[in-house]
């Protein structure tokens, strides 16, 4: 069993990992409408990726006999202006995510649920990750600008990111 306040949170959590994944979806229509299709791969692996962990959090809460309550999800933001600013916005969303995760973990210890407080340990590892995912690109993208042979380039190392099907008992 899981107490209402783990509960909440956990489905709280639910809606921002499927929030993450139209918010990425969001990126990938934009890199489309200008052309960058591999780009436009990455962020969509990264919209599977988050459907994965929004499915993780589903599949947890009915193993610890609660129930999935889904909410609505937001629009994304859909206000982008260049490759950089979009993996800024990414950047300052995966450090939001990073910070609910430590909410859960910390109401999870506080709760003395300790088989969440486990479980959650689990997105703090995939944050350190995910920051660090979208770094790399910030800097490749410092590094190199917008100069239109090295964003080529980098388009095609993008379009070679491939999905795996991310799992928590692994
Ligand atoms: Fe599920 Fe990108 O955090």
């Amino acid at each position: 069993m899981i107490n209402d306040k783990v509960l909440d949170i956990l489905n709280s959590q639910i809606n921002k990992e499927f929030y993450s994944a139209y918010l990425y979806l969001s990126m990938s229509a934009y890199f489309d409408e200008i052309g960058l299709y591999g780009f436009s791969n990455w962020m969509k692996v990264q919209a599977k990726e988050e459907m994965d962990h929004g499915m993780i959090l589903f599949d947890y809460i009915v193993e610890r006999d609660g129930v999935v309550k889904l909410s609505l999800i937001d629009a994304p933001d859909s206000d982008f202006e260049c490759p950089l600013q979009v993996f800024e916005k990414a950047y300052e969303h995966e450090k939001f995510v990073t910070s609910s995760i430590n909410e859960v973990a910390h109401l999870s210890e506080d709760e003395c649920d300790l088989a969440t407080r486990h479980f959650i340990n689990w997105y703090i590892s995939e944050q350190v990750e995910e920051e660090a995912n979208v770094l790399d690109v910030i800097k490749k993208l410092k590094l190199f600008g917008d100069e239109c042979t090295s964003l080529y380039h980098l388009d095609k190392e993008m379009g070679e990111r491939a999905y795996t099907q991310h799992s928590y008992k692994e």
